[in-house]
């Protein structure tokens, strides 16, 4: 399977529950499709396998104490059904699955842990994955992406195309109702465009789980902005995403953007994921949205130097020139808003 990364718009910061890895605020991201940013993932299962195994990019990870990982195989292996051959036999009744281990390889065809969402799409894979070697079915709509928020809480807006939304639910007991759903797919506005400038593609120093947690803790600009802020921002952008109308839904991007990494900066010890030329790229859209005379591009910054710019068609050539004459040793990649994941078995086989 193949699972897409997403960029979120209004971004999640901060846990509510570690346990359950439910966040403070919803939030909402464009998933973006698939040609150069993906996880490619293959699941292998069987009685022999002693226990449950992962290779990330080639390279074995220990995941026997990974809760992350336990808890994506353990939810899917719950929803699991029964297997039949072509003839209806039942070939795995579903109380044998859990007597089944796991061997998972997953590569990420774009930098990992860089900041553009790499364990978002990886865990939407794998929980895809597992989903359709256990036959796995939801018992409520969204029950697979509250699996996968438990991986990583940007995973679950993964798990389906278009513009997508992370409500961030009020079960404590079980985060049941923490869930993603689609609110436009992915023919909605198919004129939004992404340009991705990958600035670095350095693991960043602190993740995300690390970062957000200390913000929780020390930030109060973090409590007020979830308190006070989110919910109108996510009001606003799902009106602006559903009309179309660039203008709000870029001003609302970029100053989710700003916010966020003003939280970073307000944590004790501070955060800092932008560097100097993040900084010369937010200085540049200004002035091209100042010579544009409206907003015309919006960028956006997860938890690393590199930045998401949205665009409408019209502007990509104009907006790519201006980017390499400023940015000419960075590299670029050009994205729009993509669907869910992929089952690509056959052309694997194939190949
Ligand atoms: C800045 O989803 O990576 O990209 O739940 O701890 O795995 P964990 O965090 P993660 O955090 C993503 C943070 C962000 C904003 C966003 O994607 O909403």
């Amino acid at each position: 399977m193949s699972a897409p990364t997403n960029i979120a718009c209004v971004k999640y910061w901060g846990k509510r529950s570690i346990a359950l890895n439910t966040p403070i605020n919803s939030s909402v991201s464009v998933t973006l499709d698939q040609a150069d940013l993906k996880a490619v993932t293959t699941v292998t299962v069987s009685k022999t396998f002693k226990k449950d195994r992962l290779w990330l990019n080639g390279v074995e990870e220990d995941v026997t104490k990974s809760k992350r990982f336990i808890a994506c195989v353990t939810g899917v292996k719950n929803l699991a059904t029964e297997k039949l051959d072509s003839s209806g036999e039942v070939l795995v009744d579903k109380s044998e699955w859990k007597d089944y281990g796991v061997h998972v390889s997953s590569m990420n065809t774009f930098p990992t842990a860089a900041g553009l969402a790499s364990s978002a799409a990886g865990y939407a894979a794998l929980v895809a994955c597992l989903a359709e070697v256990f036959g796995a079915i939801e018992t409520y709509p969204g029950e697979l992406s509250t699996i996968a928020r438990q991986g990583s809480g940007s995973a679950c807006r993964s798990l389906y195309g278009g513009f997508v939304a992370w409500r961030m639910g009020s079960d404590n007991d079980t985060g049941a109702d923490s869930l993603a759903e689609q609110v436009f797919d992915e023919n909605h506005w198919p004129k939004l465009k992404a340009i991705i400038l990958v600035v670095s593609d350095e693991k960043k120093d602190t993740s995300s789980t690390e970062g957000m947690s200390t913000s929780v803790s020390t930030s109060k600009l973090l409590g007020y902005r979830a308190k006070e802020v989110v919910e109108g921002r996510m009001r606003g952008i799902e009106k602006a995403y559903g009309e179309k109308d660039f203008e709000s839904f870029g001003m609302i991007t970029m100053q989710d953007s700003n916010q966020f990494h003003a939280t970073c900066l307000d944590t004790y010890p501070p955060i800092f994921y932008m560097n100097d030329i993040s900084k010369s790229i937010i200085k540049l859209i200004h002035t091209y949205n100042k010579w544009k005379g409206k907003i015309a591009a919006a960028y956006t910054f997860d938890a690393g130097p590199n930045a998401v710019i949205y665009h409408l068609e019209e502007e990509g050539e104009e907006l790519l020139a201006l980017m390499l004459m400023y940015f000419p040793d960075d590299k670029f990649l050009g994205s729009l808003v993509g669907s869910e994941y992929v089952n690509n078995e056959e052309e694997w086989r194939k190949a």
